[in-house]
């Protein structure tokens, strides 16, 4: 016993000594809610490494995945108050901020691939919109794609009338709200870290996710049908706390900055082959039946779901909208 604690006690001096006579690390902590072995989860690893490698330590990124610190609505709080310094939630997250722009992204049927959407996010709109997040003490750096939605629930999802009386989880955003009802269900906002045990529960029936999600939050295991509808599509904003931002010196932003670079190709490139793969081993785990919309029923959810377009023009902006469907063509 008493070796043991002498033991410790020096491991504890020989750790403490380097940093005594070294300056003392900057450190981020990034938080997120999805995890680690996701294109978010990824990217934010790839940000680490790369910011470590090219401070040459001097900056330390600090990783929570899986809501380990905050959950979707405290993370961006404990942001604004500077508890962590870095995020980056779903774009249909920004509305209990009081920024609504974003929930534009969360329209049905709005970017027709991948490219569609970063041609909004990479051109001035995705500019303009991280502009608004200035005034909440948020810094936008970039864009990442996680690729488009598909719906679960419990029974087959084929056509509008399937979805009728179903509590479907939504993320927060007003215009996930309205796709729900057009579709006849019942939305109900749940944190992500809270997806899993409410469907295992059913609190509520079904959801839509991107698959990445779905493999590695097991929502596949509660959940006996899926439907691949390419409805609507995930993406997140990396985000900084402002004020930590315009504190650090130009070197250590131009650091940050050259990661933030880097990291957002690599994420960018990882999110399709990624889920993908997490799709197939959705499909080879047997335990929930995947079906693929018919251009007839897809049909039939475009004319339930682009009413909500119209619906929530002065919610989201026109002008912000119109620009967006000229972006992405
Ligand atoms: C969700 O809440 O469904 C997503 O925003 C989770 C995420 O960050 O991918």
């Amino acid at each position: 016993r008493r070796t043991l604690i002498t033991a410790a006690a020096a491991a504890a001096v020989a750790s403490a000594a380097p940093a005594a006579f070294a300056q003392a690390p900057l450190v981020i902590k990034f938080s997120h809610v999805v995890a680690p072995d996701t294109p978010k989860g990824k990217g934010a690893l790839k940000f680490k490494e790369l910011v470590e490698e090219r401070s040459k330590g001097a900056i330390k990124v600090e990783v929570y995945p899986n809501s380990q610190l905050y959950k979707d609505k405290e993370e961006l709080e404990a942001l604004q108050l500077g508890s962590v310094q870095m995020l980056a939630p779903s774009l249909a997250k920004f509305g209990p901020l009081g920024v609504k722009e974003f929930e534009a992204f969360d329209l049905p049927f709005l970017f027709k691939d991948e490219a569609a959407f970063r041609a909004v996010t990479e051109g001035p709109v995705g500019q303009d919109l991280f502009k608004k997040l200035e005034p909440k003490g948020i810094k936008g750096l970039a864009y990442w794609d996680n690729g488009f939605h598909i719906m679960s629930a419990n029974r087959p999802l084929h056509h509008v009338a399937d979805f009728k009386g179903l509590k479907m989880r939504i993320q927060s955003s007003k215009v996930l709200d309205a796709q729900m009802r057009a579709l006849g269900a019942i939305p109900q906002v749940m944190a992500f870290s809270e997806l899993y045990q409410g469907l295992q529960s059913g609190v509520v029936d079904g959801t839509e996710g991107v698959p990445s999600n779905f493999y590695t939050q097991k929502i596949y295991e509660v959940q006996k049908h899926m439907t691949v509808s390419n409805h609507g599509h995930l993406a997140y904003a990396v985000i900084v706390n402002k004020k930590f931002w315009d504190g650090l010196s130009d070197a250590q932003r131009k650091i940050l900055e050259s990661a933030i670079k880097d990291s957002t190709t690599y994420a960018n490139a990882i999110a399709d082959t990624e889920n993908k793969a997490a799709f197939d081993k959705i499909k080879a785990s047997g335990k929930t039946t995947i079906y693929t919309l018919t251009p007839e029923e897809r049909t039939e959810w475009v004319r339930a779901l682009m009413p909500v377009h119209k619906e929530m023009e002065s919610r989201v902006g026109k002008a912000n909208m119109d620009a967006m469907y000229k972006a992405a063509g």
